[in-house]
């Protein structure tokens, strides 16, 4: 039995026109994805703003129901074994709203024991071990609306496995997070897999952190996977590809729709009026592409040769890159 099977799984969300039109036109926010997640296994759901992560782990997670298809966690059925299902998964969502701010951490955590019906006489030092685990207990007292981004990150993570669940479920756990707390987050979830044997489903944005933390990925975009594999794998899409990554200012965007070279933009820093390129390009016509780009009137500040990432798997799949 896989931890979560997700089968044709679809969501189409009713879109208002505005009278005096009335009719209903609908969004396809998730379209027939298709995918397993192994016990014990860190999966993630890697994709754009928009691509259907949120919505896939709404539905996984049993809030929200399905337009179509069918999936089961641990071995119950979405839509059927809910009850069953909430008794043993648990998930952070996106922007933690849960926790109550006018509480301390501890009795943030004490009320949610109450609720998972967490045994009277475990409750105690389950929550001492929860907040030790996340880095909290010397700040437990303190009220969670003093608590920075990254603790009330911690703590919603804490409380997100008061409930000991077997599947957890991450939406973007680490957006918006400062450098640090990000890694203490990536570090946490992490071996929460390798050393509790949790099953963990993430879904995520950045490339950098799929790449570096989970066993498989799966790229969503536009409601649909466009590829499925570990990150080893995935890149050997790109395998051999030199990836070339060019820093140029003053660059004209009709400019570079206009090369033969398919260059797409991963960052622009409009501070300094700089923009980096980066794509597939042969050793033998980077010169060329040098030569065009200043030719469009850019100034090249850098050109730098890269192993390809999963950035370039992306950039090969859906011909744009993936941005924050
Ligand atoms: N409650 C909703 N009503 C209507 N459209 C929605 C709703 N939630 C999400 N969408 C739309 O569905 C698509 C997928 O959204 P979402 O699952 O939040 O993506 P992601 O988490 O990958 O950014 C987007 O186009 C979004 O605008
Ligand atoms: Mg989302």
């Amino acid at each position: 039995m896989h931890a979560i099977d997700v089968r044709e799984l679809r969501k189409s969300y009713p879109k208002k026109i505005p009278l005096p039109f009335r009719k209903v036109e609908w969004i396809e926010a998730v379209k027939g994805i298709s995918f397993r997640v192994r016990k014990g296994e860190l999966f993630g759901l890697l994709g754009p703003n928009g691509a259907g992560k949120t919505t896939t782990i709404k539905i996984l997670t049993t809030l929200l129901e399905p337009s179509g298809g069918s999936a089961e966690v641990l071995g119950y059925d979405i839509r059927k074994d809910a009850r069953e299902i909430r008794k043993r998964i648990n998930l952070v969502a996106e922007g933690e709203r849960t926790l109550y701010w006018r509480l301390s951490a501890y009795e943030n955590l004490k009320y949610f024991a109450r609720i998972y019906y967490v045994p009277k006489n475990e409750e105690k030092e389950r929550i001492e071990q929860l907040l030790r685990l996340v880095g909290l207990w010397e700040r437990r007292n303190d009220l969670v609306m003093n608590y920075s981004r990254g603790m009330k990150q911690r703590l919603a993570i804490a409380k997100a496995l008061i409930n000991d669940p077997e599947v957890l479920f991450l939406d973007e756990p680490t957006l918006g997070l400062d450098v640090q707390s990000a890694v203490f987050v990536r570090e946490f979830i992490r071996k929460l897999v390798d050393e509790q044997k949790k099953t963990v489903l993430l879904t995520t944005h950045y490339m950098a952190e799929a790449e570096e933390l989970c066993d498989r990925i799966a790229i969503i975009d536009h409601g649909k996977i466009i590829a499925l594999d570990t990150p080893s794998g995935l890149k050997r899409l790109v395998k051999g590809e030199d990836a070339v990554q060019i820093r140029v200012r003053d660059l004209s965007f009709q400019g570079i729709k206009s090369l033969p070279w398919k260059l797409v933009i991963v960052k622009e820093d409009a501070e300094r009026g700089t923009v980096t390129l980066r794509g597939h390009v042969s050793e033998e016509d980077l010169p060329k592409v040098v030569e065009s780009l200043v030719k469009t009137g850019a100034k090249i500040l850098s050109v730098e040769q890269k192993e390809p990432t999963l950035e370039d798997v992306f950039i090969k799949l859906t011909g744009r890159a993936l941005r924050d």
